[in-house]
């Protein structure tokens, strides 16, 4: 498989890259610790040492938001850590973007609230009569809604809502998420705690693209976080999610730059 994303507001197809070195284990080379490149993190170019990027230089130009800034619709049900760090991300100028939406499928959630306090548009939308996933209805409405705010990304922050068909043909290879493990491994609910009980000695996050199945989709990053012998679900959980605010800004930056392909299951910079 290979595909190209495209600007929606201007129907344009053109080219997002990814650094292929996202997929390289960080104990396969020696990673000095950076600004933004913390040991175990397999970063996108131009944040990274050297040997990791490819000594490809970072590029300027934006080529998929030649005209226009790159949006991004956050879907959230929860506190929004990870929407606030791609937030701090873009005001410290790490990643050349816009947050255009931020929706919530819980009224009360913090990740609205801290939208609303950074000023932009958030909004509840109703999920419907399901529990672990939108209805019909609101499915459209949610994609209705990012339509609106011509997003080019749509990135799931702890949405807890399985995404159906209707949202990923909307958007296609246009939705994002962040999974707290190193996948393939323990996808699913609580996989830190999947991790702990398994005995791994490192786990991670890794953010991909969104396909019909559980957490399967193609693997656009991934940043390791070791297990101590120490660890409690509680200590653990906290160090990946700390990992996940380094990673996310990082991948999404990568997608708002430049050019990838997806060739089947690899994610490689575009040739
Ligand atoms: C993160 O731990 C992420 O791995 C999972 O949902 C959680 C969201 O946390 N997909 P937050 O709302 O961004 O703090």
């Amino acid at each position: 498989m290979l595909f190209r994303l495209g600007a929606l507001a201007n129907q344009q197809s053109l080219p997002v890259r990814i650094d292929p070195s996202f997929s390289r284990s960080y104990r396969q080379v020696s990673i000095p610790r950076q600004a933004n490149c913390l040991p175990g993190k397999i970063c996108p170019d131009g944040m990274g040492n050297s040997t990791l990027a490819g000594k490809q230089p970072r590029q300027s130009t934006n080529r998929m938001t030649d005209s226009r800034t790159f949006r991004i619709g956050v879907l959230g049900s929860g506190k929004g850590s990870n929407f606030v760090a791609l937030a701090e991300a873009i005001r410290a100028g790490t990643v050349p973007a816009q947050v255009a939406v931020v929706l919530s499928d819980v009224e009360a959630a913090g990740i609205l609230e801290r939208a609303r306090e950074r000023s932009i548009p958030a909004r509840y939308i109703a999920p419907g009569k399901f529990r672990t996933k939108l209805d019909d209805e609101s499915e459209a409405a949610f994609v209705s809604a990012l339509r609106e705010a011509q997003v080019d990304l749509v990135m799931l922050a702890g949405f807890m809502r399985i995404i159906k068909s209707g949202l990923l043909n909307a958007f296609p290879n246009r939705v994002i998420n962040i999974h707290p493990s190193l996948l393939p491994s323990f996808p699913g609910l609580e996989a830190w705690k999947q991790a702990l009980d398994h005995g791994v000695k490192v786990t991670g996050c890794t953010v991909h693209f969104v396909d019909a199945g559980v957490d399967s989709g193609p693997i656009i990053g991934q940043q390791t976080v070791p297990v101590l012998d120490p660890d409690t679900p509680e200590s653990l959980h906290q160090r990946i999610h700390a990992a996940e605010h380094e990673l996310y800004p990082a991948c999404i930056a990568a997608l708002a730059r430049g050019t990838i392909e997806v060739r089947g299951r690899r994610v490689v910079r575009r040739s």
